[in-house]
C-alpha cells in the first residue's frame, strides 16, 4: 500500500473520511496535517455514525497509530472533548499522538473570528467561527502559541499576557465590542488542558519519517478540499491552510519523494458550505433532491450545503495541482432517479470558451457552465461489484475519468465502508 496521501478535490465534504476508513484497514498509521476543528469526518459503520474534527478516522482501528501533525491547529478543549465523546463509545487513544510544534487555538482566536465575520457584513465568508483563520493568522505572525509552550509555564504565560493586551485593544478598539480577556483565567484553563493532553506529545516529524522508512503503510487523510485552498481556492472564500496534496510535505514534516499516491476525493456531484462562487450550483428542484437524498448538511455546523452538478473543470483542476494519480468518486447512488444528469466540460465567458479554472472571482462570476448531458440510472446502492453498475453509471465514471485526467480507482454507492466498490 505504501504512503497514499487522500485529499479533497472540491469544497470539502467529497467524503474523505469514507475513504480513510476503508484504507485504514490496511493502515498502520494515519496523519492529519492541516486544518483544525473545522473539518468534520463522517464514518459510518453499519448503524453506527462516528464524526470527527481533530482525531484522525484511523483511530476506529485499534492497531493504527493516529498522528495531528504540526501543520493542524489544534484547540485543546474541542480536541479533549471530541476524545471524551470518542471515549464513551470505546474508542482509545493509546496510539495517539500530536505535534509539539502544532499551533493552539486560544479563546480570543474563536471570539476574533465571530467579531471579524459579523464586521465583514455581507461579504462574510462564512466560516465554521473555530478560531481557525486567525489562530493560522498568528502562526504567520509569529505570535502564535504551540503545543510545546504549554509545558514552560514562564513562556506560556508570557505569550498569553502579550496576546491578550493586544487582542483585547483590536476587540474593543477595532471593533468596537465589550468582550475582553483576563490573560489568568485562559493560562489556568490551559494548564489543565495541558496535563490531559501531556501523554500525547511527541515529535511527529520524526514518527511520520520513521513509520515511512520502515516499510509501516501510511496514510495522510486530507481537511477540506482543492478549493478552499489558501493559495490555489476561490480566495478569500477559502479556508487558511494548504488542503491540496503540497500542504502534506509542510503540514506534518515529510519530504515529497515519501509519498507514493495521492488520491483525490470527488462527489459524483459539487457541494460548498459557505459563502462564495460556485458555477454549477443548483437552485431548483433537483438540487433540492441531491441534497436531501444526500443528506447534505454540515458536519461541523449543521448548515444546509450548496449543491450543484459535477464539475470537471474543477476536478482537472484538482488533479493538476495536486498531481492525483487516482480518483475516488463517492456518492454516485445519490444521482439514482435524475433521468438526465449534466457535467460541465467547461466554462463560457460571452463568447470565449474556458478551459481551466479562472484565478479572478470576478472572472469566474462572468463564466456560465457548458454543458454535457449524460443518462442516468436507478438504485445503485446494493452494488458490490463494478461489473454489476448500469451501463450509465459506468459511462458516467468513464467520463469523469476522462475529463479530469486521472483514472477512477474507487465508486462509492452509500455511506458505510462496505458500500464502496473498486473500479477494476
Ligand atoms: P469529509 O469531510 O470529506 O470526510 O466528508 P463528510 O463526512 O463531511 O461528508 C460526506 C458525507 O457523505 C458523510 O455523511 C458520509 O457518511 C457520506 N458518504 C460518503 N460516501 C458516500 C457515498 O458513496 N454515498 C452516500 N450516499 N453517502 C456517502
Ligand atoms: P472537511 O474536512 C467544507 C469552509 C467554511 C468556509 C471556509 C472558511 O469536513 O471537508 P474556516 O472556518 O476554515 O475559516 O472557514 O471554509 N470549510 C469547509 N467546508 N468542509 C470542510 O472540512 C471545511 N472546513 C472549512 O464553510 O466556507
Ligand atoms: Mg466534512
Amino acid at each position: 500500500m505504501a504512503t497514499k496521501v487522500i485529499i479533497g478535490a472540491q469544497w470539502g465534504d467529497e467524503g474523505k473520511a469514507k475513504i480513510i476508513d476503508i484504507l485504514s484497514e490496511e493502515a498502520e498509521v494515519v496523519i492529519r496535517s492541516q486544518g483544525g476543528n473545522n473539518a468534520g469526518h463522517t464514518v459510518a459503520v453499519n448503524n453506527d455514525v462516528y464524526k470527527f474534527h481533530l482525531i484522525p478516522s484511523g483511530v476506529l482501528y485499534p492497531g493504527t497509530d493516529c498522528i495531528v501533525a504540526n501543520g493542524v491547529v489544534i484547540d485543546p478543549q474541542g480536541i479533549l472533548e471530541e476524545m471524551d465523546g470518542l471515549a464513551k463509545r470505546g474508542i482509545s487513544f493509546e496510539r495517539l499522538k500530536i505535534s509539539k510544534r502544532a499551533h493552539v487555538v486560544m479563546p480570543y482566536h474563536k471570539v476574533l473570528d465571530g467579531i471579524k465575520e459579523e464586521a465583514r457584513g455581507l461579504n462574510d465568508i462564512g466560516t465554521t467561527k473555530k478560531g481557525i483563520g486567525p489562530c493560522y493568522m498568528d502562526k504567520a505572525e509569529r505570535s502564535g502559541i504551540r503545543i510545546c509552550d504549554l509545558y514552560n509555564e514562564e513562556v506560556f504565560a508570557n505569550k498569553v499576557r502579550e496576546n491578550v493586551i493586544i487582542k483585547n485593544k483590536i476587540i474593543k478598539y477595532v471593533y468596537e465590542q465589550d468582550i475582553q480577556f483576563d490573560p489568568e483565567e485562559i493560562i489556568a484553563e490551559y494548564k489543565e488542558y495541558a496535563k490531559r493532553l501531556k501523554p500525547y506529545v511527541d515529535d511527529t516529524t520524526v514518527l511520520a519519517y520513521e513509520a515511512i522508512k520502515s516499510g509501516k503503510k501510511v496514510l495522510f487523510e486530507g481537511a477540506q478540499g482543492t478549493l478552499l485552498d489558501l493559495d490555489l481556492g476561490t480566495y478569500p472564500y477559502v479556508t487558511s491552510s494548504h488542503p491540496i496534496t503540497g500542504g502534506v510535505c509542510v503540514g506534518s514534516g515529510i519530504g515529497p519523494t515519501m509519498i507514493d499516491e495521492c488520491i483525490g476525493v470527488m462527489k459524483g456531484y459539487v457541494t460548498r458550505v459557505g459563502k462564495g462562487p460556485f458555477p454549477t450550483e443548483l437552485f431548483d428542484e433537483v438540487g433540492e433532491q441531491i441534497r436531501d437524498i444526500g443528506h447534505e448538511f454540515g458536519t461541523t455546523t449543521g448548515r444546509a450545503r450548496r449543491c450543484g452538478w459535477f464539475d470537471a473543470v474543477i476536478g482537472k483542476f484538482a488533479v493538476r495541482t495536486s498531481g492525483l494519480t487516482s480518483i475516488a468518486l463517492n456518492k454516485i447512488d445519490v444521482l439514482a432517479n435524475i433521468d438526465t444528469l449534466k457535467i460541465c466540460v467547461a466554462y463560457k465567458k460571452d463568447e470565449e470558451i474556458i478551459h481551466e479554472f479562472p484565478a479572478s472571482l470576478e472572472e469566474l462570476a462572468l463564466c456560465e457552465p457548458v454543458y454535457e448531458e449524460l443518462e442516468g440510472w436507478g438504485p445503485i446502492d446494493h452494488i458490490k461489484d463494478y461489473e454489476d453498475l448500469p451501463e450509465a453509471a459506468k459511462t458516467y465514471v468513464k467520463r469523469v475519468e476522462e475529463l479530469c485526467g486521472a483514472k477512477v480507482s474507487m465508486v462509492g454507492v452509500g455511506p458505510n465502508r462496505d458500500q464502496n466498490i473498486y473500479v477494476k
